[in-house]
């Protein structure tokens, strides 16, 4: 399997990708690390250790991060997720608590001490990863890669032009660009697009198995997108379609692309792909110099990833 750490807020979306991840038997989930963003980070905090124990595994070690993002204040997606970040519905409470590392220490910790290098799933503000890289710089050449939900090669959705992740805390994402780690950015493109049917859902929100009623009930979750309610997302997997792709790189296709982060103005959070082709090198640099070249997923099998997911 390979070694994982998920960085989350938890978050409708991010449930599913923690259910997804601990029930797939090509990941190992060394840990779990939390961050302010679809809720303030006590809650992503209590979502996620819920989360984990509805799935059984009590002993994935959670770790509580950054609680705003590196300049800018928190600011709360409950319009989309809820006031509880996991549209109200009931959990079980939970005894468990964080671990008393921070979520820079507990990443740098298992990250280090594993003997395979270790692949980051963040699907979330990158403040904690930023804050990983630039702290302790030398796990860098120990991480294999960072897979990110967050950006758009096309239209945004917290701004015209951003998407969510990225606008949240722009500056960590492109320290994280910056960090010389190879990346796969799991954006708007193909994140907007993999949802599963509504009666697939509602036969799990009526089964036996506990965890999978869960994700039939968050599958079920609607999205008001428009005050007027005539543009509603339902069934979208989100933030699992990023571990689905790490698992089944296959259904997806990749461009090796330069991408910035545009910090400044109307555009702020925007991640600039560049798509022009270029001969050789160039390819990899782009034209405004100091680009990374990021493996960028611009199509996916909608129908097999949701049928994967489930
Ligand atoms: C991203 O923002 C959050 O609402 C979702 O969990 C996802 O990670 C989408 O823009
Ligand atoms: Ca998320």
């Amino acid at each position: 399997p390979i070694p994982v750490i998920m960085d989350v807020d938890t978050g409708i979306d991010d449930a599913l990708a923690l259910l997804f991840a601990v029930s797939h038997p090509q990941i190992d989930l060394l840990g779990v690390t939390c961050v302010a963003g679809n809720a303030s980070l006590p809650q992503v905090v209590d979502n996620t250790l819920r989360i984990l124990d509805l799935a059984g595994v009590a002993d994935i070690p959670v770790a509580a991060g950054a609680v705003r993002p590196l300049i800018e204040p928190a600011r709360s997606a409950s319009h989309v997720h809820g006031a509880d970040g996991l549209g109200g519905i009931a959990l079980p409470t939970t005894s468990r608590t964080q671990v008393d590392e921070s979520a820079v220490e507990l990443m740098r910790r298992l990250i280090m001490q594993h003997p395979e290098p270790v692949t980051l799933i963040a699907l979330a503000p990158q403040t904690n990863l930023a804050l990983l890289l630039r702290t302790h710089p030398e796990v860098a050449e120990r991480i294999e890669r960072i897979v990110f939900m967050g950006g758009s090669a096309s239209v945004g959705n917290a701004t015209p032009v951003a998407e969510f992740n990225v606008w949240h805390d722009p500056e960590a994402a492109a320290i994280v660009l910056d960090a010389g780690v190879q990346a796969t950015m799991y954006g708007l493109d193909v994140f907007n697009i993999v949802a599963v049917a509504q009666d697939r859902a509602d036969a799990m929100a009526a089964g036996d198995h506990r965890a999978a009623r869960v994700v039939g009930e968050l599958l079920s979750h609607r999205v008001a997108l428009s005050e007027d309610d005539s543009l509603t997302y339902t069934g979208l997997i989100g933030d699992a379609g990023a571990v689905c792709s790490l698992v089944a790189p296959d259904l997806v296709s990749f461009e090796r692309r330069p991408v910035r982060v545009e910090l400044q103005g109307l555009s702020r959070g925007q991640t600039v792909v560049d798509r022009r082709t270029y001969a050789g090198e160039d390819v990899l640099h782009g034209v405004a110099g100091g680009a990374v070249a990021v493996d960028v997923a611009l199509g996916i099998d909608v129908d097999a990833v949701a049928e994967l997911f489930l």
